[in-house]
């Protein structure tokens, strides 16, 4: 039986991950941080919960301990999908902020990784799908630090591709576009519609369009498949 973590499960992009890995068959490791939404969905898909802060390392080396470690010695795939946004001119951001949107959305990745790949190693395979933006790729004006995170997580992906291709691990990302998920729920209907104009197919992507991603990235379709980022975004950039 394979082995899967993910971060940011309890609900959006992460929770259609576990949904679809769920019907896969893994065993499931689900991180998130509040009990009260984590906790139903691991009960519904006979997952285990990781409680912690994915962007404090500490914090997350007791939380495999406690949580991971005491069920399975590896993980076969790990998909860094936590993140948060942060929408405001950057000279207007406090600094604490700053620290706060690249410890969850770029530390982490090095953080769940760093606990991760010990046990891959001694496997000779396994596989982390980063979940990035494509604003990581082009910027977005108001989001600076989102994509700079989203970039760094790009950079990371094609670097430790390359470090850890002769154990037979695959790193691979996707840049998704505008997903239907809480994260956009700053913006009202109407800047939705507008938004959605944009995009060339007329619409926010789903999160299960990007879980079905994940599926191909992680199994053996894409076993040649190391240091990519797959765009999802409905021609948007
Ligand atoms: N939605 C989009 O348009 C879009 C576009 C491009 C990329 N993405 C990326 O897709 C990923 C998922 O986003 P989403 O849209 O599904 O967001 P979401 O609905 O806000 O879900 C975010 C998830 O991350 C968890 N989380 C946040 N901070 C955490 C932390 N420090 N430690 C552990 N868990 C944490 C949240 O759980 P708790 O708060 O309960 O802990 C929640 O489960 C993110 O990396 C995001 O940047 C999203």
């Amino acid at each position: 039986m394979k082995t899967a973590l993910i971060s940011g499960a309890s609900r959006g992009i992460g929770l259609a991950i576990a949904e679809a890995l769920s019907a896969d068959g893994y065993t499931l490791f689900l991180n998130g941080r509040h009990p009260e939404t984590l906790e139903p969905v691991c009960q519904r898909l006979g997952a285990h919960p990781v409680y912690c802060d994915v962007g404090i390392y500490a914090d997350a080396a007791a939380a495999f301990d406690r949580d991971v470690w005491h069920y399975t010695d590896h993980i076969d795939l790990l998909v860094n999908n936590a993140g948060i946004s942060y929408v405001g001119l950057l000279q207007e951001m406090d600094p604490a902020e700053w620290d706060r949107v690249i410890s969850t959305n770029l530390t982490s990745v090095f953080n769940l990784s760093h606990l991760v790949l010990p046990g891959m190693i001694r496997q000779q395979k396994g596989a982390i799908i980063n979940i990035s933006s494509i604003w990581g790729q082009t910027g977005a004006s108001m989001e600076v630090a989102y994509s700079a995170s989203k970039g760094g997580v790009d950079a990371f992906t094609r670097a430790l591709a390359r470090e850890v291709a002769p154990s037979g691990i695959r790193v691979n990302a996707i840049a998704c576009g505008v997903i239907d998920t809480t994260m956009n729920d700053h913006l009202d209907p109407e800047e939705k519609a507008d938004l959605a104009n944009e995009i060339g197919l007329g619409r926010f992507g789903q999160p299960e369009e990007i879980a079905s991603i994940v599926r191909f990235l992680a199994g053996d379709a894409a076993s040649y498949v190391t240091g990519q980022i797959l765009t999802a975004d409905g021609a948007f950039i």
